[in-house]
C-alpha cells in the first residue's frame, strides 16, 4: 500500500508482538491480550509512534531543502521528544513550541522526561503559556516565521504529525506490517485498542486495516477529553490518507470507533482508575505505561475486557505507543508506587 512512498528509515524494523498472559489471566482469561512494542521501535531518544510517522515526513524536508524542523507539543510532549532526537540524527536544527497543556503541578514538570531530553539534545525550546488544544496553533505559525526572520529554512510539523498531509501513511504501514505478523503467528487479531489524540495514528491504522474490512474493528480510546474534536480529526485524516494511497474504498463516518470514557478529568492528568491500570498492568507484566495516553488506553482495554466488549475467545492487540518519559513529570504522584 506504501510502495510508492519514499521511507526513511528511522527505526530498527518491525515491532515485536509480546502475549501479555498474565494480565489476560487476570482479566479471567476470556480474553487473550498481547501488546504490540512500538514503544521499543528505535534507538531515537526511547521512540514511539511518532518516529514511525516521521519516517514518511523526513524526505519531504530533506527535499524541501530545510534546515530546522520546528513543531509543538505541550511540556512533556513525547512528539517534540522523538522530533528532537530526529532533528539531531539527520543533522538539522530543531524549534520546539512547548504550550502548557496539562495543568499539573509536580515542581519537577518542566525539567525532567521528555523535555529535559529535548534540552539535552540540543533543541531550542519555547515555553508558551497557552492551554491544550489539537488545532493549527498561532505560537507554532509564529515560531515559523521566527525562523524565516533570522535566515533559516523551517520545516513545519504540526502537532503529533497528525494534520501533515503525509502523517497517517506510518500507521497504514503499522497495519502492514501486522498483518505480515498474523501469517507468521498463524491467527489475526479481533481486534486493534489504540490511544487517540491527534488523530493520525488511529486515521493511518484504520485505513491499513480497511484494505481487509477490519477498520470498525481498530478501537479507539480518547485520551484529549475533547473527544468531538478527536473524531473529526480522525475523520479528516483517515479520508485524506485514503485517497493519498488510492485505497479504493472510501471511509465513512461509522468506521471511527473512539471510546469517550477513559480521559477524564482532563488531557494529561490520570484518574484514579488511570492510576490503577498503569499499577496493574507494570505489577503484571513489567509493562510499564504513562498517565497522559498509554494508561488511558490500557484503562480502557481492561474496562471493556470486565464488560465484555469483546466476545469470548477474541484476540486483542493493544498498541504500545510509547509515552513513558513523561511519568517523571508526575513523581510526586507516583513517590510510592
Ligand atoms: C505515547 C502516545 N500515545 C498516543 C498518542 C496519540 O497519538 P495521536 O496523537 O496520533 O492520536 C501520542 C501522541 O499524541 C503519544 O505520544
Amino acid at each position: 500500500m506504501l510502495e510508492k512512498f519514499e521511507r526513511y528509515p528511522l527505526t530498527f524494523g518491525p515491532t515485536p508482538i509480546e502475549r501479555l498472559g498474565r494480565l489476560s489471566a487476570h482479566l479471567g482469561g476470556g480474553v487473550e491480550i498481547f501488546a504490540k512494542r512500538d514503544d521499543c521501535n528505535s534507538g531515537l531518544a526511547f521512540g514511539g509512534n511518532k518516529v514511525r510517522k516521521m519516517e514518511y515526513i523526513v524526505p519531504d524536508a530533506i527535499r524541501a531543502g530545510a534546515d530546522t524542523l520546528v513543531t509543538i507539543g505541550g511540556v512533556q510532549s513525547n512528539h517534540t521528544r522523538q522530533v528532537a532526537a530526529i532533528a539531531a540524527k539527520i543533522g538539522m536544527k530543531c524549534r520546539l513550541v512547548q504550550e502548557s497543556w496539562v495543568p499539573f503541578p509536580d515542581a519537577v514538570y518542566d525539567r525532567v522526561g521528555n523535555i529535559l531530553m529535548s534540552r539535552v539534545m540540543g533543541a531550542e525550546i519555547e515555553l508558551v503559556d497557552e492551554g491544550f488544544d489539537i488545532g493549527i496553533r498561532e505560537s507554532w505559525e509564529r515560531a515559523l516565521e521566527d525562523v524565516k526572520a533570522k535566515g533559516g529554512k523551517p520545516y513545519a510539523i504540526p502537532a503529533g504529525a497528525s494534520v501533515h498531509p503525509l502523517g497517517g501513511l506510518g500507521y497504514v504501514g503499522f497495519a502492514e506490517e501486522v498483518r505480515a505478523q498474523e501469517k507468521e503467528l498463524g491467527f489475526r487479531f479481533d481486534y486493534i485498542v489504540v490511544c487517540t489524540v491527534t488523530g493520525s495514528t488511529h486515521a493511518g491504522m484504520l485505513v491499513g486495516f480497511a484494505r481487509d474490512g477490519r477498520q470498525r474493528h481498530v478501537i479507539g480510546i480518547d485520551a484529549s477529553f475533547t473527544p468531538e474534536q478527536t473524531r473529526a480529526q480522525v475523520l479528516a485524516i483517515a479520508r485524506k490518507t485514503a485517497d493519498l494511497i488510492e485505497l479504493g474504498k472510501s471511509i465513512a463516518e461509522d468506521d471511527v470507533v473512539l471510546k469517550e470514557d477513559y480521559a477524564h478529568p482532563c488531557y494529561g492528568v490520570p484518574s484514579d482508575d488511570t492510576n490503577e491500570a498503569i499499577r496493574l498492568v507494570a505489577r503484571l507484566e513489567g509493562m510499564m505505561t504513562d498517565p497522559v495516553y498509554e494508561g488511558k488506553s490500557m484503562q480502557g482495554l481492561i474496562d471493556l475486557v470486565r464488560k465484555g466488549f469483546f466476545p469470548s475467545g477474541s484476540k486483542v492487540l493493544y498498541a504500545h505507543l510509547g509515552g513513558v518519559p513523561a511519568i517523571n513529570g508526575y513523581s510526586y504522584l507516583y513517590r510510592n508506587g
